[in-house]
């Protein structure tokens, strides 16, 4: 039997990754964040401080792999657990000039791709429904307002020591946005038959009821 594919996408903040691991964990499927893999590509270059016009070749010894354990996901490069390491605000913004580079996202594909045959997965990204997925039995477009996203963003990492302050997340967000949105290969944007969930005025548990709602309705008819 095929596996059922849920493709999640939408902007920087939208709460997608909280949200999908929740209604992951609800229907029982593999939760998928592929941002992890572009952020682990990022990291790579950084820490080896690669030009642009070398990314390509020292990709070919990028060794970047997802596994799973007790069904969260962990992001190694090579035997090197990354996972905590590529949460930084510079390599978010790294991760996002970089996954505009064509061998970044071809090196990253085939991975995609074969996790997704394998399980039943709830993956999230920016062009998981329209490039990776294209046939996911469910494609939801999550998003909220840049001044929302940046509000939540601000409250999760006031706990840090390091907070930013409001303004810089916000022009961060709306940086990021713009990169995502407007680059050449594979720019964020809604599947044509991809369901819009604004999550602005929704809280936590309201928004991942919806995406739950959502999913079912989604797999009960591709099932029919
Ligand atoms: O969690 P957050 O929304 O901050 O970002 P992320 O999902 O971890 O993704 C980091 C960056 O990787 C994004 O800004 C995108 O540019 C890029 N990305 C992508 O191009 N394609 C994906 N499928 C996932 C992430």
């Amino acid at each position: 039997m095929k596996n059922i594919n849920v493709a999640i996408d939408g902007p920087a903040g939208a709460g997608k990754s909280t949200v999908a691991r929740r209604a992951a964990s609800i229907l029982g499927y593999i939760y998928v964040d592929t941002g992890a893999l572009y952020r682990a590509a990022a990291l790579f270059i950084t820490e080896r401080d690669i030009p642009g016009s070398d990314v390509e070749n020292a990709l070919n010894e990028a060794d970047i792999s997802l596994r799973f354990i007790d069904g969260v996901q962990r992001v190694f490069l090579g035997e090197r657990d990354v996972s905590e390491l590529i949460r930084t605000p510079e390599i978010s913004m790294a991760a996002s000039k970089y996954s505009a580079m064509p061998p970044v996202r071809e090196k990253l594909f085939g991975l995609q791709k074969q996790i997704a045959a394998e399980n039943n997965v709830i993956m999230d990204g920016r062009d998981i429904g329209t490039v990776v997925l294209p046939d996911a039995q469910v494609k939801v477009f999550l998003t909220a307002s840049p001044e929302e996203r940046a509000r939540r963003r601000y409250k999760e990492l006031s706990e840090k020591p390091e907070c930013p302050a409001y303004e810089e997340i916000l022009a961060d967000i709306i940086q990021r946005d713009d990169q995502d949105m407007n680059r050449e290969t594979a720019p964020l944007k809604m599947a044509e038959d991809a369901v819009l969930l604004d999550s602005s005025e929704l809280d936590l548990d309201e928004t991942v009821e919806e995406l739950v709602r959502i999913i079912k309705a989604g797999t009960d008819r591709s099932a029919e």
